[in-house]
């Protein structure tokens, strides 16, 4: 389940339904899905984009996403720190980051407008977007894996776009759990890779 930290105020939140409240006025969506049963999150992608089908079509009747993949990254990812470095730093996109996390974990830090930078550590069976234009970055989390239903509306436009002075390297991108609790130090910075499975209409 996910959970958020407001470095800035020392607040951790990690009730389900003020998670949801939390990032409502920021244009955030958080749902949870049910993973058990219905699919193996390892199964391949063209399984799991059938199973997930209603959601994706509610999704995607909402939003205007018109294509849907899955993307994994694991330690034995090729060139996995080369890409964990391109969305490390503060940016943006010109469409809607949409993801369901299947396996695995990441961080996303939010910079709004108006208010701190605040930390939103997903797991599996969270569903979440960052809206259009809203300043990001994301790191994987120490064991440096994670696997993801990805929406898009215009796949040939979700690249970052990086923002003048970033604050990204005042905030340590550290998950929830053992390497957090200890205070040891950074955990290794990451991103959601490229697509491993073939993209689907949808
Ligand atoms: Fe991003």
């Amino acid at each position: 389940m996910a959970c958020v930290v407001v470095p800035d105020e020392n607040r951790v939140i990690s009730d389900n339904g003020e998670i949801t409240a939390f990032l409502k006025p920021f244009g955030i969506w958080h749902e949870r899905w049910e993973l058990a049963e219905r699919v193996s999150p390892s199964a391949p992608a063209e399984e799991i984009l059938a199973a997930y089908k209603p959601e994706i079509d509610r999704l995607s009747a909402a939003g205007g996403y018109i294509t849907a993949d899955v993307m994994q990254v694991t330690p034995e990812t090729p060139n996995l720190d080369a890409m964990m470095e391109k969305f490390k730093s503060e940016h943006t996109h010109s469409e809607d980051e949409v993801r369901f996390i299947l396996r695995g974990a990441g961080l996303f830090h939010i910079h709004p407008d108006n208010g701190p930078v605040f930390a939103i550590q997903v797991e599996a069976g969270d569903l979440i977007n960052v809206p259009k234009g809203v300043r990001h970055w994301f790191n994987l989390c120490a064991d440096r894996n994670i696997r993801a239903i990805r929406l898009f509306q215009n796949p040939a436009g979700w690249t970052p776009q990086y923002v003048e002075a970033p604050v990204s390297g005042r905030y340590q991108p550290l998950c929830f759990g053992p390497t957090y609790l200890g205070g040891q130090g950074n955990a290794p910075a990451g991103r959601l890779g490229e697509p491993v499975d073939n993209r689907l209409k949808v």
